[in-house]
């Protein structure tokens, strides 16, 4: 009878994973950016609830990470969980094991599975053979984890951004993709200016409606902005065209000009790492207007928030609960 209960449970529940921003309705991330913002300030207390106590996560990178890496393991550390660090070089995966069976192993091991993959298929797929969450933290389409802690870093600084008017020049690749994605989620304006040839991916820009419009040159796309945002020219994995593209995206630097079209008290993020010099100038990355190493930290708070959601089913509501 219980086995029958079991087998019809696991049949009917399913994993909530996090692929992409479009995965959750909007109630859902209102509830993890203002748990992230309690987490905030009870960790600036010095407070480190235990909600995930024992807790175990995977996470695998195919690509290198600083920030990923960093606010993942850190994260589950203070909320009394662990985080394992598996690199394709000394696992099964990097000589070929399949990723199905991969999933199916993992997952039976750890509570939540967090991966940066190179193609956008192997983290699908591996979600489709997982007993637990699986998180996205970056593939070749999109980079949902970022905008967490972007559209935090920028309500904690100006209130909702709903309504609101955001520049993206640059690539029109994975942080773009989650920029669009967000503002069909948080319902913001969605200025983009790209070189051509480097638009984002057409269906992603129709999925949002009305609220993306795609321009001609960085000072269209500033224009009255509330925020200003961009990213690396070669992404990671595009080292063979960074040649090419210096060239090409050499329009579409941010610098004084180009802020000077946004608002006054717009604010300009970058995701990190930067190259001062290229996509943007050291005046702007390190000037007022720059919320980078908030936006960077942000990655830590709202990540919890996620994590929690995912493991726990919703976020908690514990902040007592000592580590
Ligand atoms: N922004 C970001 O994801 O940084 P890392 O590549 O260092 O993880
Ligand atoms: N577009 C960049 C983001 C790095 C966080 C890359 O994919 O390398």
């Amino acid at each position: 009878m219980i086995a029958a209960f079991c087998i019809f449970r696991d049949f009917f529940m399913t994993v909530r994973h996090f692929l992409s921003l479009l995965d959750y309705p909007l109630a859902d991330y209102r509830r993890i950016l203002a748990r992230a913002a309690d987490l905030k300030q009870a960790y600036e207390a010095g407070i480190r609830p235990a909600t995930l106590r024992q807790r175990v996560l995977g996470m695998i990178f195919e690509k290198a990470s600083t920030r990923t890496r960093l606010s993942f393991e850190a994260g589950m550390a203070q909320l009394g969980g662990t985080a394992i660090f598996l690199s394709p070089r000394d696992t099964q995966l990097g000589r070929g094991e399949p990723v199905e069976d991969s999933a199916r192993v993992m997952s039976r091991m750890v509570d939540a599975v967090m991966i940066r993959a190179k193609d956008h298929a192997m983290i699908e797929q591996f979600a489709a053979y997982s007993k637990v969450p699986v998180i996205n933290a970056l593939t070749d389409i999109n980079h949902p984890c970022q905008l967490l802690a972007d559209v935090f870093t920028f309500e904690q600084k100006r209130g909702s951004i709903q309504g609101k008017r955001v520049a993206w020049i640059g690539d029109g690749f994975n942080m773009c993709h989650s920029y669009i994605n967000a503002a069909q989620v948080f319902d913001f304006e969605l200025m983009i200016a790209t070189p051509i040839g480097y638009e984002p991916d057409a269906d992603i820009v129709a999925a949002a409606g009305g609220r993306i419009h795609l321009v001609n040159t960085a000072e269209e796309a500033a224009l009255d902005a509330d925020l200003v945002v961009t990213d690396v020219w070669a992404s990671m994995g595009q080292e063979e065209e960074r040649e090419r593209r210096l060239r090409d995206f050499s329009d579409f630097t941010i610098d004084d000009r180009v802020m000077d079209k946004a608002n006054a008290d717009a604010l300009f993020m970058h995701c990190l790492p930067a190259h001062r010099g290229e996509e943007v100038t050291a005046g702007v990355m390190d000037g007022p207007q720059s919320v980078v190493w908030e936006e960077a930290e942000a990655r830590l708070h709202t990540q919890k928030a996620l994590l929690e959601f995912l493991i726990l089913g919703d976020v908690s509501a514990d902040l007592s609960n000592p580590n």
